[in-house]
């Protein structure tokens, strides 16, 4: 199939399934996904908050997606804790992906291991390296993809969609709890006995690799924690840059 077909059909489908899930709460979507696609859905975690929420209702939906993280070999101590805490409350399996030895080791002889603090340029690099390229191969052969994102962490993500078509992995990307405030998922998390990320209660609310993210002031943005050095960048890794 041409891509441009591809595209196409791509654009209808979201169309479609924007119109079906329409004033669906978190778990009906879930269950929706679960109906229309079964185990051609994959839900991405990083076990910050907004995760949790989405692994609760996919166990609560029996759902047969299947789970990963990407290990950036970066994580904080309380990553790995929260990560443990999980598998014991819901036995799912959670897949790990793992950047590519050769490019790390290459990236770290050639740059040193903290290249990120340099340029944008360096920065993008091992976020390629250690983020995008075990992305690619996390999503492969799936049909949807499923995230944590909310609408309210960023300017750049209020213009995004619950659903959308990622034209670059060619995949459909659903964010069941896009329309939630933080508030919405901290009584989730209490309400339910959640386990979360320590780091949460102690001034981070996005939390991504250990060098590249930072506690934030009251009142600051919720992702000006992560690559707080850079005044220039957007403050996406590149995981879920759209076309819009
Ligand atoms: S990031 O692009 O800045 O790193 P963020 O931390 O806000 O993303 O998380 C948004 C969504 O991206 C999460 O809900 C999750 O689906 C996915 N995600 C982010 N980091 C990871 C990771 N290390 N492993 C798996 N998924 C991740
Ligand atoms: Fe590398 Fe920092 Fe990106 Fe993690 S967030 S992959 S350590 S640049």
């Amino acid at each position: 199939m041409s891509i441009r077909k591809i595209f196409l059909e791509g654009r209808l489908m979201i169309e479609k399934i924007k119109h079906e899930i329409e004033g669906l709460g978190a778990l009906d979507i879930i269950r929706y996904i679960e109906q229309q696609f079964g185990n051609t859905a994959v839900f991405s975690t990083s076990f910050g908050i907004e995760d949790q929420v989405v692994t609760h209702l996919l166990a609560e939906a029996k759902s047969e997606a299947s789970i990963f993280t990407l290990e950036t070999g970066r994580l904080f101590p309380e990553t790995y804790y929260v990560w443990n805490r999980t598998l014991e409350k819901y036995k799912l399996p959670i897949k790990a992906y793992y950047p590519n030895t050769e490019a790390v080791e290459n990236l770290l002889t050639t740059k040193g291991p903290s290249s990120f603090y340099e340029s944008v340029d360096n920065r993008k690099e091992c976020c390629y390296i250690r983020k995008i390229e075990p992305l690619h191969r996390a999503i492969n052969g799936f049909k949807v993809w499923i995230t944590g994102i909310r609408a309210e962490q960023s300017a750049n993500r209020e213009g995004m969609s619950a659903v959308e078509w990622d034209a670059a992995n060619n995949i459909i990307k659903i964010h069941p709890i896009f329309d939630w405030t933080l508030a919405d998922v901290e009584a989730f998390l209490k309400s339910n006995s959640i386990p979360y990320n320590p780091l949460h209660d102690k001034g981070f609310p996005s939390i991504g690799c250990q060098p590249c993210t930072r506690a934030v002031q009251p009142g600051e943005d919720f992702r000006a924690g992560r690559w707080w050095w850079e005044d220039t960048s957007k403050k996406e890794c590149g995981l879920h840059i759209t076309t819009k």
